[in-house]
């Protein structure tokens, strides 16, 4: 099927397989369609339907809010096309750029299961071929047992690689996080479509960095240090990482955040922020190189960044009122630029 995409200034065209997202078939493309988390809930890649017809998919979708059906508007991230159609779509839309790799779809298995605290644990998948990913991009992941895919961030950093990690924390009565954490799903297959995402890391930027995570928002952060410390980039630039949980029980990978701070700790500092229970002095005094800190994450981090925000890029990733909180304080508080801010929402 051909999909004929009509914006501003330019049009594109492209394939699509009977089944598949037009988003998807898009960006295979190597088409830069609008998207945020891919997974049906912000309402980013919302187009209009003019010519043909589609199936919109997940009609419970939380980002079908944003779309006025009697404009013909639908989610591309969730909708399949039922034969050629144009359609419309308002932002600006480009080829991908030359560094931008272009995803794609494959099947994976889990290799292996690790739980870190009572919620959360890193999973381990090996895919069917090599794939390469930007730091802070994610994958689309899904099993047939339940009903579309969610976002998950890569939690390190490799190139050209068939193993992937990541670090899931269980949502209540979330569909896939229930079926992940109910029994052993080492050897499970998953569908993958990826990478995504565009709160990446680059080793040419010129800038210090400071991530801020919440909860399982630590994972694309792990992804950007292990680039920036691959790519030598502390020896320029300094490095800030503010890890929100809520209480000491949910803290995880510690040995992994000592060992970011144990390079440099004058140039890249590694704060803990707990918000439900002050850090307690066994908790300090077992681990010397991390500091530690009480409240919401942003509010620790606009604390500790006082008079350092010049020539800052800040990745946020986490909940969304975590990253909402963040973004307001970035912008009002420290007075960074949109283009010096780059966040995924865990909607
Ligand atoms: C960019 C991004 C990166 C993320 N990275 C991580 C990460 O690294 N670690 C982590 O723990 N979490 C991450 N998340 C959150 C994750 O994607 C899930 O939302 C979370 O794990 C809860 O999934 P669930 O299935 O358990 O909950 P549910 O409430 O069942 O589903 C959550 C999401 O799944 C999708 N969904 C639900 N039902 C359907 C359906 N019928 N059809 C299609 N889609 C459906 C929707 O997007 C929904 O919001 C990320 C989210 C985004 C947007
Ligand atoms: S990208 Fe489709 S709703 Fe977010």
């Amino acid at each position: 099927m051909k999909i004929s995409v009509r914006t501003r200034g330019e049009s594109f065209e492209f394939d699509c397989a009977a089944g598949e997202k037009i988003l998807h078939a898009g960006l295979r493309a190597g088409i830069g369609l609008p998207y945020e988390c891919g997974s049906g809930t912000c309402g980013t890649c919302k187009a209009e339907v003019g010519k043909g017809e589609i199936d919109e998919g997940w009609l419970d979708a939380p980002g079908r809010a944003y779309v006025k059906s009697e404009k013909s508007e639908f989610l591309m991230c969730q909708a399949t096309a039922l034969g050629d159609c144009t359609i419309g779509v308002r932002a600006n839309v480009a080829r991908l750029a030359g560094d931008i790799p272009v995803p794609e779809a494959m099947t994976g298995r889990i290799t292996k299961v690790e739980g870190l605290t009572h919620d959360v644990c890193r999973v381990a998948i090996t895919i069917d071929g090599p794939v390469s990913f930007n730091a802070g991009q994610f994958m689309l992941v899904g099993t047939a047992a339940v009903e579309g895919r969610r976002a998950y961030s890569m939690a390190d950093y490799r190139t050209s690689t068939d193993r992937l990690a990541f670090v899931i924390k269980q949502v209540p009565e979330g569909g896939f996080t229930d079926w992940l954490f109910a029994e052993d799903r080492t050897g499970a297959e998953l569908s993958l479509f990826g990478p995504l995402g565009v709160a990446t890391y680059a080793p040419s930027l010129p800038n210090d960095l400071v991530c801020i995570a919440g909860g399982s928002g630590l994972a694309p952060m792990l992804s950007i240090l292990d680039h920036a410390i691959e790519a030598g980039h502390f020896e320029a630039y300094e490095g800030d990482l503010f890890f929100g949980v809520r209480t000491e029980r949910d803290i995880y990978l510690l040995d992994h955040l000592k060992a970011y701070a144990g390079r440099d700790p004058e140039r890249l500092r590694v704060t803990v922020v707990l918000s439900d229970a002050a850090p307690t002095a066994e908790l300090v005094a077992a681990h010397p190189g991390l500091r530690f800190d009480e409240g919401f994450v942003h509010e620790a981090a606009m604390r500790r960044m006082t008079g350092r925000w010049d020539g800052v890029m800040a990745y946020l990733a986490g909940p969304p009122p975590m990253v909402d909180a963040t973004l307001r304080a970035l912008v009002m508080e420290a007075r960074l630029t949109p283009s010096a801010i780059r966040y995924d929402k865990f909607s």
